[in-house]
């Protein structure tokens, strides 16, 4: 088949695509003539193919409603249990090039043609993800109203500066919500992301359970099941208190953050039972390991930096300063949200002291201090 871009075959997880051979950049994707396809993204498949290898519902029909070249929907196909794979996009080129994927891949698929939110009105899915070039929302109330009662939607946003507060009104206007710029941003980001998707689902009387949500790279990706019901877990406010930790607030407080889903980013019976499968990149198994530990601990966390600020002292070891709040009884694990980030039901006041307890005092020198 003859295309009017030059062509280039790859092979990502399970599937054998030919995708447009044109020079790219890091981060987030935007439209361009031809059909979009970004390599980075491989880990959100990855992370994806493997929660849809374990979905705790029917996927007896799925949708790949922003396809592309079809990545995401061959992959979906060949690496999980759905069964009926459908894919869209509303550019032509884009069709066609899905449709010789399809092909090349040995899968028998419809491939629509259509505006995704017109499309989902004529049919409802087990399964819709929607894709697109930065924000979700244009796409996420035709998504709920597009799933069946009882059925999944993958969301992946892109608009990371607008969700990780470096654009506040931007993220006010787009979300309802207030972000923060700040260690916490990404999982801030997220929270707001999933307060809005439950903000859409109360609408219609719908609630949402994260199975697996994350942050990677220039996106975020949630992974929720929608089934009928009341108010799926507690929206609510934080601010900094006066340690620096956050603390619940209320729409009269000063700079307060949210609304924000305060409730767990995956489902622990699910995320405990994922496995990395043999189209596993590496560094998508690593991050699955991360999130496997830190999906059943509280919202937020605490930094190394902050807290070597606060302190005026430099930190010591992360993996030392982890181990000793389990020492002395707490919960605590890295977060995948910040490299030296701390998720822990410490109180403050114990991370501090253990901090100062750790820490170097003010040397470079890590060498772990006598006990
Ligand atoms: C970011 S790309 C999707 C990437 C793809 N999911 C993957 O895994 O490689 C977004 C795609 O959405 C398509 N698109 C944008 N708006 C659309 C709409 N309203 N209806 C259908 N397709 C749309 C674009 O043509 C583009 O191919």
């Amino acid at each position: 088949m003859e295309f009017p871009f030059p062509i280039a075959p790859v092979s990502e997880g399970a599937a054998n695509l030919l995708v447009p051979d044109v020079a790219r950049r890091k981060g987030p994707g935007s439209a361009g003539p031809w059909p979009f396809y970004n390599p980075t993204m491989a880990v959100n498949r990855d992370l994806s193919a493997i929660v849809l290898a374990k979905w705790p519902g029917p996927l007896g029909s799925v949708l790949d409603g922003l396809a592309a070249t079809g990545a995401w929907g061959i992959r979906m196909a060949i690496e999980t249990r759905a069964d009926r794979v459908t894919f869209n996009d509303w550019s032509p080129e884009t069709t066609r090039l899905i449709r010789e994927n399809v092909r090349r891949n040995g899968l028998v698929a419809k491939v629509h043609r259509s505006d995704l939110r017109s499309l989902l009105t004529e049919g409802q899915y087990d399964f819709v993800d929607v894709d697109p070039f930065g924000p979700p929302t244009p796409f996420l109330a035709a998504a709920f109203d597009g799933v069946k009662g009882s059925a999944g939607i993958g969301i992946t946003a892109t608009d990371t500066a607008v969700l990780c507060g470096t654009y506040p009104r931007a993220c006010e206007k787009r979300y309802g919500a207030r972000p923060l710029r700040s260690p916490q941003g990404a999982e801030i980001g997220l929270r707001i992301l999933l307060g809005y998707c439950d903000r859409i689902a109360e609408e219609r009387s719908l609630r949402i359970r994260p199975i697996l949500a994350f942050s990677a790279e220039h996106f975020l990706r949630a992974l929720v099941m929608v089934s009928s019901g009341s108010a799926s877990a507690p929206l609510g406010l934080v601010a900094r208190g006066e340690s620096g930790d956050f603390i619940a607030a209320t729409a009269a407080t000063r700079d307060a953050v949210g609304p924000l889903w305060l409730g767990p980013l995956g489902d622990p019976a699910v995320v405990r039972a994922l496995q990395p499968s043999e189209w596993t990149s590496v560094v998508s198994a690593r991050l699955l390991s991360l999130l496997k530990v830190e999906c059943e601990m509280s919202p937020l966390f605490v930094t190394t930096d902050e807290l070597a600020a606060r302190e005026h002292r430099s930190p010591p070891r992360l993996d030392w300063f982890i181990d000793g709040l389990r020492a002395i009884g707490h919960r605590a694990t890295r977060t995948h949200f910040h490299p030296r980030g701390v998720k822990t039901d410490a109180p403050s006041r114990e991370c501090a002291r253990l901090f100062r307890d750790l820490s170097p005092t003010g040397s470079t020198d890590d060498s772990r201090p006598a006990s």
